[in-house]
């Protein structure tokens, strides 16, 4: 991991002011936490700061979060550099992409996204495009390893990508309509690409039902469902009958 400084004096702001919204945010997050313990809001508070502060977080801001928190700046300051979910630096106003560089994902193809990070981006991590809307950096393993290589922006990941349909996310994101999050092919989550690869053997006769690779393929919503096996497991033992001669005391 490299070493995570503040930007530099001409990029930082003079002062920050928490919004509204922030500052009743921060209120709500400090009340449910003991008195005397409200440094335990911190994290949370710094990630809507962020939010607000254009996706970075300034060292006015760092300061101004230690100053509600009544703590030393320097425990805010080491907070906001260990985690590197805080930006440091300004990112991008429109994506800030953080490509996973981390063994599954590289052998999927995470080296050719990087390149297309730094040819329509620029070339080095952590910089802004030249109309100040991209950013990218490469990151560890973000735990969606499965459907390697894959880049989150923001709060969403984007998954399956090849050259091209990272080039397609981020003309959506330039454009201001960015595209639905998640696999960026034609499969449900991460069920395996290309149809059933398991569970797919034609019932046999008196069993019921159509084989499964026969049925249509489930949508989001019907993923959620409980089915009719699972609600049997969860549904509560039945009760012994009162006059039951295995109960305790009968015996
Ligand atoms: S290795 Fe890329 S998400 Fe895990």
């Amino acid at each position: 991991m490299s070493v995570r400084r503040l930007a530099p004096k001409e990029l930082q702001p003079a002062s920050f002011a928490f919004s509204e919204e922030t500052l009743a945010f921060a209120k709500q997050q400090i009340a449910k936490y003991p008195e005397g313990r409200q440094a335990s809001a911190c994290i949370a508070i710094l990630w809507r700061v962020q939010e607000q502060h254009e996706g970075w977080v300034s060292e006015a801001a760092i300061r101004a979060v230690a100053d509600l928190l009544d703590m030393p700046h320097i425990r805010v300051l080491e907070i906001a550099t260990f985690y590197t979910m805080f930006q440091l630096w300004p990112v991008g106003k429109k994506a800030h992409v953080q490509v996973c560089g981390t063994t599954p994902c590289m052998l999927r193809g995470a080296g050719e996204l990087i390149e297309v990070c730094k040819h329509r981006i620029h070339h080095d991590p952590f910089q802004l495009s030249d109309d100040g809307n991209f950013s990218w950096e490469e990151v560890e393993c973000l735990g969606a390893c499965v459907n390697a290589p894959m880049a989150m922006i923001w709060k969403d990941t984007y998954e399956d990508l090849t050259k091209d349909s990272l080039n397609k996310v981020l003309d959506g994101f330039a454009s201001g309509n960015p595209p639905k999050p998640g696999p960026q092919i034609d499969r449900q989550f991460s069920a395996p690409a290309g149809g059933l690869t398991s569970l797919n053997t034609p019932m046999a006769k008196g069993e019921g039902g159509p084989p499964a690779s026969a049925q249509p393929a489930l949508t989001d919503a019907d993923a959620k469902k409980p089915s009719d096996a699972a609600n049997r497991r969860e549904s509560p033992a039945p009760k012994p009958p009162a006059d039951d001669a295995t109960k305790k005391g009968n015996m």
